[in-house]
């Protein structure tokens, strides 16, 4: 749409933990279709930056905007029923409850409803199981959490916070821990969600998968952004490599 703010807007964003700048003034747009991946060494506050926007942290300063409207400090519930999703560097998930049920809380909680009441209805069985089916972790229903792969789990994680058709998606390192084909598995399913329309921001240190999934590239240096730009220019940087590729630019060097 032309002259529609764009879906996503950091306005000069910081967050102090005493003296430490974890994010220190970062501005910021993101525009609806896009799939963005942020990088930087350990530190760099990349979490801390999506948990400004997704309202888990108070900004210290700044103000951030989601299509046009200012939701600093918002809850992120409030923003998840709004079209913000995200998931976790760590892991998350009820390891006591089976699959199914994890997807069933999301159906049912994510929804906005507030009066879940004691029955589960036939349709939100059947939407958690065809969302489970689209992840290939039907067969896993009855399965605890607890008991399933690393990479069924952050299946599940990203299939619970998509199940709502998010606008926004937002990822904290998707694949840290897996093994490369598992990587190439997940590839696949971030093309998968940006053909169902989902903006797709992520953080990543794995640099093959973000080069082939993200169209831009956003690299945080000392809560600063310290790149944005095409993914096949970050090999060429010279302050990307010396904070953060250092021997790995070599293997990244693409045709441009
Ligand atoms: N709650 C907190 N209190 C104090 N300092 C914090 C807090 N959360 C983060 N920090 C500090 O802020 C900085 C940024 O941390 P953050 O977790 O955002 O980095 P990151 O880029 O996500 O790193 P990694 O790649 O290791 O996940 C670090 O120096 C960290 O120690
Ligand atoms: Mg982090």
């Amino acid at each position: 749409m032309p002259g529609a703010p764009p879906l996503l807007e950091c306005r000069n964003v910081a967050k102090f933990y005493g003296a430490l700048a974890a994010v220190d003034g970062v501005d910021l747009a993101i525009n609806r279709g896009e799939t963005v991946g942020i990088g930087g060494p350990n530190g760099a506050g990349k979490t801390t930056f999506f948990d400004l926007i997704s309202g888990l942290t108070k900004v210290s300063s700044g103000a951030v905007l989601y299509q046009g409207e200012d939701i600093t400090g918002r809850a992120p519930y409030l923003l998840f029923h709004d079209g913000m999703a995200r998931t976790f560097q760590v892991t998350s998930g009820f390891g006591g409850l089976t699959v199914l049920q994890n997807m069933l809380a999301a159906v049912i909680y994510g929804g906005g409803r507030t009066k879940p009441g004691l029955l589960i209805g036939r349709r939100d069985r059947e939407r958690a199981m065809a969302s489970l089916e689209s992840f290939g972790l039907a067969g896993l229903a009855e399965k605890r959490v607890s008991d399933i792969t690393v990479l069924a789990r952050k299946k599940l994680m990203v299939a619970t916070a998509v199940v709502h058709e998010p606008k926004i998606l937002l990822l904290d390192e998707p694949v840290g821990g897996l093994l490369p084909t598992e990587v190439d598995e997940f590839i696949d399913l971030m093309r998968k969600l940006r053909d169902r329309g989902i903006s797709i921001v992520f953080i990543e240190h794995v640099m093959r998968f973000l080069t082939a999934v993200a169209d831009r590239a956003l690299i945080m240096h000392q809560g600063k952004l310290i790149y944005d730009g095409a993914p096949r220019g970050l090999a060429k940087d010279a302050q990307v490599r010396s904070v953060y590729l250092g021997s790995e630019a070599d293997s990244l060097e693409m045709p441009a």
